[in-house]
Order: C-alpha cells, then sequence, then structure tokens
C-alpha cells in the first residue's frame, strides 16, 4: 500500500470543499522528520490559509474535522502555526502488516493503467573495450526497468549499441595496416582490442601534437588575461566607493582567471604526456611518422563501410560478433539481459527516410551543402546529413523513434544517456513533434560522470580510460576481504568452504558496485571508491545484503526452536491479526519502514531515480538494526511476541531482497 497517496487522496476531498484547486495543496503531506510528533505531518493548511485569507490553524482545525482518517490514523493533531499530524493506528498497522505477510508482492499493488515504456539504455559503442562510464547507463537502465515492470508497466528494453561509427573505421584501418590475420583469428577479442587502442593512440598523437601551438597562445592569453583581473581586483579592493560585494566579485573574477591558467596547463600536460608515450616508444613513433593522415584516413574507412565497400563490409561482418562477445561477458557478469540488441547498423537503410521526411515537410534546408533542421529555441541546427553524404548520430535516433513507433507504438521512451549528451535529445526531441509523434513521451534520463580518486573522470596514468573488467574483479577481491577474512571464516558454522566463499564475493562484490552507481542521484558525478563500496558499514550493499543474512539466521534458529521445516511457511499460515501486534517502539517503527516499500517505488519511478530505493533499503536496514538489538526473537514464549517478531524480521528479509532484486543486486542466506 502507497500510504503517501492514500493520505494525499484523503486530504484532497477535505481540501476540495474549500477550494477548487484543491490538487495544489493535497501532496503537501510528508512522513514526519520527528516520530514524537506522529508519522505523516501535512503542511497544506499554511499556503492554503494563504489563498483563502484565514488564519492557518483555522484552516488546519477546519480540515482535521472534515477528514475522514479514522481507520489509518488517530485523531489529527494541529501543532505550531497550522501542521497537521498524523499517527497511524496500531489497528491499521497490525492488519497492513498482516496483509503484507499473506502477499507475495508484499503489499505492492500494480499500476491501474500500465504504460508502454521503451527502455534504451547501456548502448555501448562496440569495438572499443568498455569503460567504468558504460556501467552508469547499464545499471540505471536495467534498475529503472526492473521498477517499472514490477508495478505492471508494459517494458520492452532495447541496447542501442553504436555497432556503426566511427569505432570500425578505426579498427578496420588498424586490421589493415598493423594486424596480423593469423593473430586477429586465433585470439580476436584482444588483438582487435589492442588494434583499436594502437590506431586512436596515432590518431590522438597527431591531434594533440596539432593541438600544443594553439594551447601555447590560450596559455599566454589566460596569463595576461588574469594579470589583468588581478590589476583590477586590486583596484577594487583599495577603492573606497566599491561595496564589499562589488570587491568580492573582482576577487572572484581574479581567481577563476588563474584557475583558467591551471586548466590550460593541464590540457598542454595531457597532450603532452600523449606525443611523449608515443616519442618515447621506437615503434610507436616509427608508426606515427608513417601514417602522418590517420585520422582522415579512418573517417574514409567507415565512409567506405557505410557506402556498402565489399572489402569493409566483410571486414565489419567478421569482426562484430567478437565485439559483441566481449561486451556479452560482461553483460552476463552484470546478469543484465535486453529486450532487443537493436544497433546503429540496423537503421542503416532507414537513414535515407528520415531525410526523405523531413524534407517533404519543408524542414530542410541546406547549408554548405550539409542537410540542415533549423529550430526554434536553438542556436545552431540540427545536421542530419553531412556534404559528403554521411549521415549522423541524430539521424540514427530519428530513424529509431519512427521504428519504434511502427512496431512497438510505447506510450513513452526512456534514453538512460550521459548528461553531455543533453544538447542531442533537446534536439532530438524537438523534431518528434513536427514528425508526427508527439503522442509519445521522449524523456532523456541523463547522468553524470564516475570520477577517480582525484575527483577526476576515472583514466589511467597513460590517458586511457580504465577497463571495465578489471575493475568487477577489483571489487570482487575486496568484497572477499571484508566478507571473507579469517576472522569471520572463524565464526561460520558449518563452515565455508572456497567455493562458497567465491560465490559470495562475485555477489557482493558485483553489488556494491552497482549499489554505489545507483545510491547517488543520478544526475551527480560520484567518485569509485572500490574500499568504501565494499564496507560492512555504511550505505552499501554489504550492509543490506549483510542486514538480510541476518533475517535469514535468525529465521534458521527460531524454526529450530520451533521445530519447524519451513519458518516461512509457519509465519504466513498461522499469523493473524489476533496474534501480531506491535508493542514495542522498535517494532513499531520497523513496521512502518516495511510499510513503506510501496511508495519507495513510486518514488523511484517517478523521479527515475533508483537512489530513492536504495535510501529506502539503507533506513529500512539500519531500522531492522535497532529492533535486532531491542526485540529478542528467539526463546520468547509469549505467542504475540513470537509471532509478530518472526512475521517483522520474515517481512524485513522479503523487502530487502525484493527491493535488492529491483536493482539487480543478489543476496546471499548467510555472510
Ligand atoms: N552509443 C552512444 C554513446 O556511447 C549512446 C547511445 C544512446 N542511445 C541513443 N538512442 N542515442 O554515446
Amino acid at each position: 500500500m502507497n500510504l503517501s497517496t492514500t493520505l494525499r487522496d484523503h486530504f484532497f476531498s477535505a481540501i476540495s470543499k474549500l477550494t477548487e484547486d484543491a490538487d495544489q495543496y493535497a501532496g503537501m503531506i510528508r512522513p514526519a522528520a520527528d516520530t514524537k510528533f506522529g508519522d505523516y505531518q501535512s503542511n497544506a493548511a499554511m499556503p492554503l490559509a494563504k489563498r483563502l485569507g484565514k488564519p492557518p490553524r483555522d484552516v488546519a482545525t477546519t480540515l482535521v474535522d472534515s477528514l475522514s482518517l479514522d481507520e489509518i490514523c488517530e485523531a489529527p493533531d494541529v501543532a505550531g502555526p497550522g501542521f497537521i499530524n498524523l499517527k497511524l493506528r496500531g489497528s491499521f498497522l497490525n492488519q497492513t502488516l498482516c496483509e503484507m505477510l499473506g502477499d507475495e508482492r508484499v503489499g505492492v499493488r500494480k499500476v491501474e493503467q500500465p504504460s508502454k515504456i521503451i527502455i534504451d539504455y547501456s548502448s555501448p559503442n562496440v569495438a572499443k573495450p568498455m569503460h567504468v562510464g558504460h556501467i552508469r547507463s547499464t545499471v540505471i537502465g536495467d534498475a529503472l526497468s526492473r521498477l517499472h515492470r514490477f508495478v505492471g508497466h508494459d517494458v520492452i528494453t532495447d541496447n542501442h549499441l553504436g555497432d556503426w561509427g566511427t569505432q570500425f573505421g578505426i579498427i578496420i584501418y588498424g586490421y589493415k595496416h598493423f594486424g596480423d590475420p593469423d593473430k586477429v583469428a586465433a585470439n580476436p577479442v584482444p588483438e582487435l582490442s589492442s588494434l583499436y587502442r594502437l590506431t586512436n593512440q596515432l590518431i590522438e598523437y597527431h591531434k594533440a601534437k596539432a593541438s600544443l601551438a594553439g594551447l601555447d597562445a590560450k596559455l599566454d592569453e589566460a596569463k595576461t588575461n588574469a594579470e589583468a583581473e588581478a590589476k583590477l581586483a586590486e583596484q577594487a579592493a583599495a577603492n573606497e566607493k566599491l561595496s564589499a560585494k562589488e570587491k568580492k566579485k573582482a576577487r572572484k573574477s581574479a581567481d577563476s582567471a588563474v584557475r583558467r591558467i591551471d586548466s590550460v596547463k593541464a590540457d598542454i600536460e595531457s597532450a603532452q604526456a600523449k606525443v611523449a608515450a608515443v616519442d618515447s616508444d621506437p615503434v610507436l613513433a616509427k608508426a606515427a611518422s608513417e601514417h602522418p593522415g590517420v585520422a582522415e584516413a579512418v573517417l574514409r574507412e567507415t565512409a567506405k563501410l557505410h557506402e556498402g565497400d565489399a572489402e569493409n563490409r566483410a571486414l565489419w561482418e567478421k569482426f562484430l560478433p567478437h565485439c559483441k562477445d566481449e561486451i556479452n561477458r560482461i553483460y552476463d557478469r552484470l546478469g543484465v539481459t535486453f529486450d532487443h540488441v537493436l544497433g546503429e547498423s540496423f537503421y542503416h537503410d532507414r537513414l535515407p527516410v528520415v531525410v526523405e521526411t523531413l524534407d517533404k515537410l519543408g524542414l530542410t534546408t541546406k547549408s554548405d551543402g550539409a542537410v540542415c533542421v533549423f529550430m526554434d529555441g536553438f542556436d545552431s541546427p540540427m545536421i542530419i546529413q553531412k556534404r559528403d553524404g554521411a549521415y549522423l548520430y541524430a539521424t540514427t535516433d530519428l530513424a529509431t523513434l519512427q521504428y519504434r513507433q511502427e512496431i512497438f507504438g510505447p506510450d513513452e521512451i526512456l534514453y538512460v544517456v550521459d548528461s553531455r549528451q543533453s544538447e542531442h535529445f533537446e534536439k532530438f526531441f524537438s523534431m518528434a513533434g513536427p514528425m508526427g509523434m508527439d503522442g509519445i513521451k521522449l524523456v532523456h534520463v541523463n547522468f553524470g560522470t564516475v570520477l577517480g580518486a582525484d575527483g577526476r573522470p576515472m583514466k589511467t596514468r597513460s590517458g586511457s580510460l580504465i577497463g571495465l573488467e578489471s575493475l568487477l574483479d577489483e571489487a570482487v577481491a575486496a568484497a572477499k576481504e571484508v566478507v571473507c577474512n579469517p576472522e569471520r571464516l572463524a565464526t561460520m558454522d558449518p563452515p565455508m568452504d572456497e567455493a562458497e566463499q567465491n560465490h559470495i564475493a562475485e555477489i557482493v562484490g558485483i553489488g556494491a558496485i552497482k549499489y554505489a552507481d545507483l545510491s547517488h542521484h543520478r544526475t551527480s558525478d560520484y567518485r569509485f571508491d572500490v574500499k568504501k563500496m565494499v564496507a560492512l558499514e555504511g550505505n552499501t550493499a554489504t550492509y543490506i545484503q549483510y542486514s538480510y543474512a541476518r533475517t535469514q539466521s535468525i529465521l534458521r534458529r527460531v524454526a529450530k526452536e520451533i521445530q519447524t521445516d519451513d519458518i516461512a511457511k509457519w509465519a504466513v499460515d498461522t499469523t493473524n491479526t489476533e496474534n501480531f501486534e506491535l508493542r514495542e517502539d522498535a517494532e513499531r517503527a520497523l513496521a512502518i519502514s516495511l510499510l513503506r516499500f510501496e511508495e519507495a517505488i513510486a518514488g523511484a519511478i517517478t523521479g527515475q531515480a533508483p537512489n530513492q530505493m536504495s535510501d529506502y533499503l539503507y533506513e529500512t536496514a539500519k531500522t531492522y538494526s535497532t529492533f535486532n538489538e531491542a526485540c529478542r526473537v528467539l526463546g520468547n514464549t509469549d505467542p504475540v511476541v513470537l509471532h509478530t517478531r518472526v512475521a517483522l524480521v520474515l517481512l524485513t528479509g522479503r523487502v530487502l531482497k525484493q527491493g535488492l532484486e529491483l536493482l539487480n543486486i543478489g543476496v546471499i542466506d548467510r555472510m
């Protein structure tokens, strides 16, 4: 049950008697920050009083009088300037918890009107090794698809693979110039990866070398600017006519000019490092000098592939399955699957149709030979076909949208993609209406960057991004140290063999990586810190998995005590409102936390924010820990106490397990 919405509906009826725009106020209801005064609080009376021109406490009292919440709450209480405090009735809690116990969905209802929702996520550019950035789209998209599905939406997941872009031009070029066909045939994945890296390194080398002169000029400019700004700040500081605020502003501007110098210096260092890495290696240096035009040549190879050149097509067909194997290995490890994997190449033949459609609608303009669409509200046009005939990322997205409308007819599409692509999505979404697809709700579910320990986007020293697989291995190893160290192993009865330890380490390690990602709001950047993410204490998957394992251990022991083989069945069959009663504060707090499961799911879906789910699980695990300290489950002779506590432990386990499952994180029965 979703108490927030139930209470909101009641408030809506009460407020409707006072004003027509009740929906503006009805939702102002939250779980109470301090449970001393109640469990939920409505702040609606204050703004409503302003609107009605009446004293807020009077409005609050009027509302309280017309609310009919008797079955759910004790008589509401008006506090302070007009807060309405609601305390849930014991009988209501008992009844609801017993219902949850008997329901395999732990009380979570399905939506009345399911939507058809396509979720476009993961979508890496294959042919280059997957890196830590890809984990965000994969993990967030996977969690969102599970959350939506669980409440009954018709979800279609689609991995829009980048299987048609420049990265293939890169390996084709690398293969033609540096590849050894026998080696590639024998060991395709690592060979293709190293051909990709080599060719890309040469491209980056020439780009860096060419950029250095310009960067030097930028540095001079930044220095001159910083000197001028420093002078201005100094003058401002000495000028008595200026306010403190104006002085501060001048100082800030001088500081930022200094920071600009640092940032240009960092760019120079990074370019120099790229140049040095090649120059210091005779083989690389020779390759670089023999391939000065590698960047343009790679673009030509890509264009030839798109034009249907037989040799490049054959190479693409040969390489693609291996590239897919590489990413599938990671998906297997993460336990992620898709309904469809329709990559960019799938839409190639539909691209001319997009241009035609837009032409017919009179939306295209030729500019410098390129086909562009100018749109209100944007400074630059959307280019859909380049002068040389090549199509663009946006063209493919428009073709994909046409296809999805035709084949799936969705109500909504979620694109789980990096924030840096925001402008692309804004432009592309604004085309949907004119192309006759405004019935589909299009949402860019954007996310921030994964940072290294130094707070910068995660990179290795040589400047390349760290491969995802080695990070997964690192997390699993760290998890093993935390969960299966000698001290903990000594307490395990029966002992834990190596296979069980490895199984636990894999679930905890992979879960830790996913949870670290999901527990931050998706739009914020976060630091990748393996030690922190596998810790047994704090807001980690490990802590929640451990809490779950504790519930199972207690249930096993109670089962022995009361001599039943199936404690879950015993609790479900024998616990009813007569022998279920919340007597202790810790029991009540845990019950309310469990009751909020549906509310947490709804919040995570509305905000496309899986972190609302992880926050909820963390709070519940903490509340459970308090309960564990205060309330003994074993050795209770009072049947009411026994039934109540066993039911609470059982429900806690089910909610934690189900909640983690919605984030695609596993649990273990003992750890
Ligand atoms: N392959 C793209 C990239 O790695 C992401 C694709 C996202 N999905 C989409 N429909 N544009 O940047």
